[in-house]
Parts: structure tokens; C-alpha cells; sequence
């Protein structure tokens, strides 16, 4: 397969992604479907590509892999469509929102051989590439705790030009946890057995926003680590961090930065040296390790950035694309990307019952 000819849905966020595709080489945007139809035309015309209003023809037509960047409620049947018509599906975040559509891809993926890939690109950071290559290094020791927060004020997504609610308002997608979990998971190669939910009530700055103001996850994990992570796209506050992550093991410890001019520090009890009650260590600066650690990242090409969150979505989108070629399996194929979303659906169930821990299920086993 010399050059892989993409499809995508939804020309908002597929923007981004079209970018990345034109900064991998070997890939190239054939087909464009949004509902769109002048969006849509637009932008086929910018790139040569042909435009569709309906998923059928969109499919049937000259792709090999779909984009799926549609809002998050369409994620589901959208990626099931593309699998059965025998297309490699990367899809955007979150994989679905229930649990009956959790069922329903992984039948989806068992009846194919295509690739499914979930495009969560904030495991792509040069920052979590880094901590992840450390801690398989041993260097963190045991890790056992996790912290990954996504709190990032998207309140102006939720309106239309109209001033009615869009589906990120009316609250369609369940609990969009994968930009603060993924990475945890990534890092660990761990998966949550089981959640814990807190929610604020919504109603706080709009009263038809029902859905709550942030959610607050507990998690175990198959592995016995403890991780923790606070969902909130509502809040208002400044924009300058919206996520934070942080890893505690043994021999080391990591923190992202939160903003307001601090940066992301680790120490590793191995270089840094032991740390006690009357010697204490100091933090270091987690970019005293990238020249070393994560070399092949520093030397992205210039046009690797296009994607808008850094680096992320070039370095999802080479992953895919050998993938796809058969050069290696996709990273986060779909029981990891279910791995990911999971916990978000049951979470709900969680909040339900006032925080009652919930198992979350392995859809190996299903
Ligand atoms: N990973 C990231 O950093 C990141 C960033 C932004 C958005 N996203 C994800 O990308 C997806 C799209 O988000 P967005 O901000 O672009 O949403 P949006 O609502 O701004 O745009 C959605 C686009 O899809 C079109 N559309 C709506 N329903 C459709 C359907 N059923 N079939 C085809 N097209 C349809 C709309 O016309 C619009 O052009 C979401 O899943 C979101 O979670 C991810």
C-alpha cells in the first residue's frame, strides 16, 4: 500500500487531523463527510478531495481508513459503519458513550481484520512519551499512584450561533475522561477494575446545562495502583494548563506543571539522590531528561506541530499509519481505547449511588 487514502467525518476537529495526515507522507485526504454540505464542499475543494453528506456513499468510495471526528455520540455507530464496510478506523475520543455500544464495537472489531485506533493524542506528549520511557526504565520504582485532570473551560462550545444548546452543552457524551485517564493507563500499562464517582450538580452558570459541573474519579486498577482524576470542561478559569498529571512509585515521583510559570519537575531517587525528613531532595526539571530520553521527539519536523495540541496528533497519526501498513499493531486498539472510556460510563453509575464503587468490565473478556 503506497499511499493510504483517508475519509474523514466532521470538519471541525478533522481539520486538525487532515493537517497530520499531510505531515506523515504516505497518507492523503481523498474524502470529506460532514452534515454539513457547504462545509463540507469547502473544504474538499481546498484539497482536491470529494465531499459527502451521507456515510453510505462516503464509505463505499475509494478510502482505506476513516477519520472519525464527528461529535462524540457518533463515534460508535460511525466506527462500526466504517469496520464493517472494511475500513481502518481512527477514532476520536471517546470511543462510545454506553455500554450497549461498548458491546457493539468490539463484535464491530472481531469481524474484521481492519485496524481500530483511538486517537487520543494527549498520550502523545512529548512529556508523557518521556515519563512513560523513564518508568519502563524502572526508574519511578513501583508506581502505584496517578493523578491525570482534565479542567478545561470549553463553556463557549456549548452554545450554537443560535444561542441553543450544541450536543457538548446538552451534556450527549457521558464522561469525557480519556485526555486524563489515557495517559495514566499508558504510562502504567495498567486498566481501571474499579471506580468511584463524585459529581457538583450542573445548573451553576447556565440552567439548562444539566449535565454536573465536574466529576471527581477514584480508580483501582487490575495492577493495585490508585489513580485519581478530576473531569471538568465547565469551570470557568484561564486557559494557560488544562491538563495535569502526576506519578508517584517507590524511586520517583513526577509533576506537570499547572500554569502561572512553574514547570513540570520529577525525582528519581537514583540520580537525584534519597530523599528524607532532615536531607531532603530537591524537585528537578523534568526537561533535563528529554535530550536523553526522548530524542526521536525533539527532532519532529517543523510541520509535525500542525496539528494544535504540539506534537500529538503527527505522532498519532505515523502510529496509525503503520499500523495500517502492517509494520506494527495500533497502540491503542480498541480494548485499550475501551480501557480508556470505560471507567467514564460506569463512572456514571458510580455518581448514581452517591459514590458506590462500581466494577469496571475487561472487554477481552466479552
Ligand atoms: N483530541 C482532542 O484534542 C480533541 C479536540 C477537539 C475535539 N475532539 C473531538 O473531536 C470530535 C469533534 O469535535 P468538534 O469540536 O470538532 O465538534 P463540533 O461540534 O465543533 O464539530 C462537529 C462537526 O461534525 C459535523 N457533524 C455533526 N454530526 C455529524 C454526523 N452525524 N455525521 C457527520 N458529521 C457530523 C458538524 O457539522 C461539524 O462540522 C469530538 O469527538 C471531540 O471529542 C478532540
Amino acid at each position: 500500500m503506497d499511499q493510504i487514502r483517508f475519509g474523514v467525518i466532521g470538519l471541525r476537529r478533522g481539520h486538525s487531523l487532515m493537517a497530520a495526515c499531510r505531515a506523515v507522507g504516505n497518507a492523503q485526504v481523498t474524502a470529506l463527510y460532514d452534515l454539513d454540505a457547504a462545509q463540507a464542499a469547502q473544504a474538499a475543494a481546498e484539497i482536491g478531495a470529494r465531499a459527502y453528506t451521507e456515510l453510505e456513499p462516503f464509505l463505499a468510495g475509494p478510502i482505506d481508513a476513516v477519520v472519525v471526528a464527528s461529535p462524540v455520540p457518533f463515534h460508535a455507530a460511525q466506527g462500526i459503519a466504517a469496520l464493517d464496510a472494511g475500513k481502518h478506523v481512527l477514532s476520536e475520543v471517546t470511543a462510545c458513550c454506553t455500554l450497549d455500544d461498548a458491546h457493539a464495537l468490539v463484535q464491530a472489531a472481531r469481524r474484521t481484520s481492519a485496524v481500530y485506533m483511538l486517537a487520543e493524542n494527549c498520550c502523545y506528549y512529548d512529556e508523557i512519551e518521556l515519563v512513560k520511557r523513564l518508568a519502563d526504565q524502572g526508574r519511578f520504582g513501583e508506581v502505584y499512584y496517578g493523578e491525570g485532570d482534565y479542567v478545561h473551560d470549553c463553556r463557549s462550545l456549548f452554545y450554537a450561533p443560535d444561542g441553543s444548546l450544541t450536543w457538548r452543552g446538552r451534556g450527549d457524551l457521558s464522561v469525557y475522561l480519556t485526555h486524563g485517564l489515557g495517559p495514566l493507563l499508558y504510562i502504567t500499562g495498567d486498566r481501571v477494575a474499579e471506580v468511584t464517582a463524585l459529581t457538583v450538580p450542573g445548573g451553576k452558570f447556565d440552567l439548562r446545562v444539566t449535565q454536573p459541573t465536574m466529576y471527581l474519579l477514584q480508580m483501582v486498577t487490575a495492577g493495585g495502583r490508585c489513580l485519581r482524576t478530576r473531569m471538568d470542561y465547565i469551570s470557568p478559569r484561564p486557559h494557560e494548563s488544562t491538563t495535569f498529571f502526576a506519578l508517584q512509585g517507590t524511586a520517583g515521583s513526577y509533576e506537570s506543571l499547572r500554569g502561572f510559570g512553574d514547570q513540570a519537575k520529577l525525582w528519581l531517587e537514583d540520580e537525584h539522590g534519597a530523599s528524607s525528613f532532615r536531607t531532603p531532595a530537591r524537585w528537578q526539571p523534568l526537561a533535563d531528561q528529554a535530550a536523553q530520553v526522548i530524542p526521536d521527539r525533539l527532532a519532529a519536523p517543523a510541520a509535525a506541530h500542525a496539528g494544535g495540541h504540539g506534537a500529538t496528533e503527527y505522532w498519532m497519526l505515523r502510529d496509525f499509519v503503520a499500523a495500517v501498513r502492517g509494520e506494527k499493531p495500533s497502540p491503542i486498539d480498541l480494548y485499550t481505547g475501551l480501557d480508556y472510556t470505560l471507567p467514564g460510563i460506569y463512572a456514571l453509575e458510580s455518581a448514581a449511588a452517591g459514590g458506590r464503587p462500581v466494577r469496571v468490565a475487561d472487554p477481552r473478556t466479552w
